[in-house]
């Protein structure tokens, strides 16, 4: 596996591959890989000639700096897994150079309309933004034809297939949006786990169990009071819930009262000590 620190040496890699026809994965990440990132890697390998995957944790998509500071970093294990796994190429830079002008970054405001007002746009105030900011700009510099992403972060998936759009990247690079992958008990992997203590780590596998009951429970009508009793049965449970919350599955607009046709997803975020997990599912 190769690994790149700076983008003029990924570009010419990349220029280097498009010259001889072969197609590039990429799968952006934030390191601290686990089996869900694993299983990205492995459909981008399905699909294209050449792997790319990056590991930059950053910062301007964190809006609390103790978030940020507390990332799990586990670096020699995550390059001896992408070795592993067979990877062709890492890209490992720099906060400098991802933003030489420095931080915060001059950057464009990304026109992201009703997704960034709702569920984690709400509760993490600029997060998309970053994660625009930083996608975009690693996006120009890795040139990919197709880009994969995990379900895990579904509102995260329909702002980066936003940004395509914004941007005309839609025109040769092509989201592919991966299954959520779970420990046994039903934990949506995350490297936020990492930070679970033993005790936490047990009880967190609830909020699979709220979504999967949302899901047996689900009836046309009113849905205000399923997504009122999976809210408690969390807090009951010690966690402080962002939001539960039922929702279109194409805009992430609220459902309150479902006619039985339109396509759900339930999600749900909640702090579980100082971690905060999310999790979704497909109704
Ligand atoms: O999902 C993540 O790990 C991050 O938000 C991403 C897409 C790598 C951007 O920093």
């Amino acid at each position: 596996m190769i690994i790149f620190k700076t983008a003029g040496e990924l570009r010419t890699w990349r220029r280097d591959a498009a010259e001889k026809g072969l197609q590039t994965g990429f799968v952006p990440t934030m390191g601290a890989l686990h089996d869900g990132h694993l299983s990205l890697l492995k459909a981008a390998s399905a699909g294209n000639a050449l792997t790319l995957v990056s590991i930059f944790v950053n910062p301007t998509q964190f809006n609390d700096p103790a978030d940020y500071a507390k990332y799990p970093n586990t670096l020699d294990r995550d390059i001896d897994l992408l070795e592993k796994a067979g990877c062709t190429a890492l890209f490992l830079p720099s906060v400098e150079e991802m933003y030489p002008e420095g931080l915060p970054p001059s950057a464009p405001h990304y026109e992201l309309g009703f997704l960034e007002t709702v569920l984690d746009g709400a509760y993490r105030p600029g997060h998309f933004q970053g994660v625009c900011m930083v996608v975009h700009r690693l996006l120009k510099m890795a040139e990919p034809d197709n880009l994969y992403m995990g379900q895990k972060d579904y509102q995260q998936c329909m702002v980066i297939d936003r940004l395509l759009e914004l941007t005309g990247m839609n025109g040769h690079i092509s989201l592919h949006i991966c299954p959520t992958q779970r420990e046994s008990d039903g934990l949506a992997m995350s490297s936020r786990n990492l930070r679970l203590s033993p005790e936490e780590r047990h009880q967190a596998t609830a909020i699979y169990r709220e979504l999967k009951a949302i899901r047996e429970q689900l009836h046309r009508g009113d849905l205000i009071s399923l997504k009122q009793k999976a809210a408690s049965n969390l807090e009951a449970q010690g966690f402080r819930p962002d939001y539960i919350e039922i929702a279109d599955a194409r805009t992430l607009q609220p459902v309150g009262e479902w006619d039985g046709k339109r396509p759900l997803v339930a999600l749900a975020a909640a702090f579980l000590g100082e971690v905060r997990l999310i999790d979704n599912m497909i109704m």
